[in-house]
């Protein structure tokens, strides 16, 4: 029978989760769907429900639900456990639900596709301490990366976050522009960029060193200011996108056991977006 895959969030008509793994299902000629569901916050545990009832195979979830949906599931996986967000669900055979995140390993995996492991063994800053900086945070930890500092507007929730994640260490955005030259990955993970609302640079990358790799997990716009600014000091780059694509994959793999084309995918994308 026709499988079924879902995505939801609120708002959930910008995803592009449901082309992606449109075309990776016609690609691996699986017989499946992919459809996005508009779950307002209010109507989380009832969607739910509802998903299981009609048998959906597995889901995506996104804002604003990654964290209120952990009650409604029947386990996590570690993953969701460090991060206290989900963005994958998978049913197993017997009906039960388990959570994983795979946000930070899909940025992990984005990371080591552009750049192999030229960025492993340096210290790590990492910009923000949102749910994102968690996930990126634990992710790169666990694969060997680091020691990681994390710098933010708000200093107490650096501080928060860096004491989960062993040898981590935190610093203020000031601290951390005039120390740039220390690091050999910077990871931007803060809203700034995004938007007109939201324009500007959370940080001031001048002081890069060349070389360094700096990373934005923003994707639209394809370059930020952040990541041009720290271009013209001869950083490598790395949009979000592959974050994006590899996250996807990720929850692909969980629910069929296949590994799609990402590479392909990222180009794809990158087109849309006008890349
Ligand atoms: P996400 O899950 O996307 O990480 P989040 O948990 O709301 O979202 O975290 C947003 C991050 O962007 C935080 O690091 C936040 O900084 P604060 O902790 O100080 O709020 C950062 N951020 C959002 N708007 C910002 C702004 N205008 N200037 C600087 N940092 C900002």
């Amino acid at each position: 029978m026709k499988k079924w895959y879902s995505v939801i969030g609120d708002p959930i008509a910008q995803s592009m989760s449901p082309s992606m793994h449109g075309t990776w299902f016609e690609e691996n000629e699986v017989n499946a769907s992919y459809i996005p569901i508009h779950v307002p916050v209010d109507q989380l545990e009832q969607a739910v429900t509802g998903l299981r009832t009609l048998g959906c195979s597995g889901w995506n979830v996104t804002v604003p639900h990654k964290t209120a949906i952990i009650p409604f599931l029947d386990r996590l996986d570690q993953s969701a456990e460090h991060m206290q967000a989900v963005n994958t669900v998978h049913v197993l055979p017997d009906g039960s639900l388990v959570g994983s995140n795979t946000d930070g390993s899909g940025f992990v995996r984005s990371l080591e596709e552009v750049y192999g492991d030229r960025a492993k063994g340096n210290p790590v800053l990492v910009v923000g301490a949102g749910g994102a900086a968690r996930g990126i945070g634990h992710a790169l930890h666990s694969m060997g990366y680091g020691p990681i500092t994390f710098t933010n507007r708000t200093m107490e929730k650096a501080e928060k976050l860096a004491t989960g994640i062993p040898g981590s260490s935190v610093l203020s955005i000031q601290e951390a522009e005039a120390s740039l030259t220390d690091f050999g990955l910077v990871v931007q993970t803060t809203s700034v960029g995004m938007s007109f609302a939201l324009e500007g640079m959370p940080l001031d990358p001048s002081g890069v060193k060349q070389g360094t790799v700096v990373a934005d997990i923003i994707y639209n716009p394809l370059e930020t200011e952040f990541l041009k600014h720290a271009k013209e000091q001869g950083a490598l780059t790395m949009n979000g996108v592959g974050m994006f694509v590899h996250q996807g994959a990720l929850a692909f793999e969980t629910w069929t056991g296949i590994q799609p084309d990402t590479e392909k995918m990222t180009q794809k994308i990158t087109t849309t977006l006008g890349g």
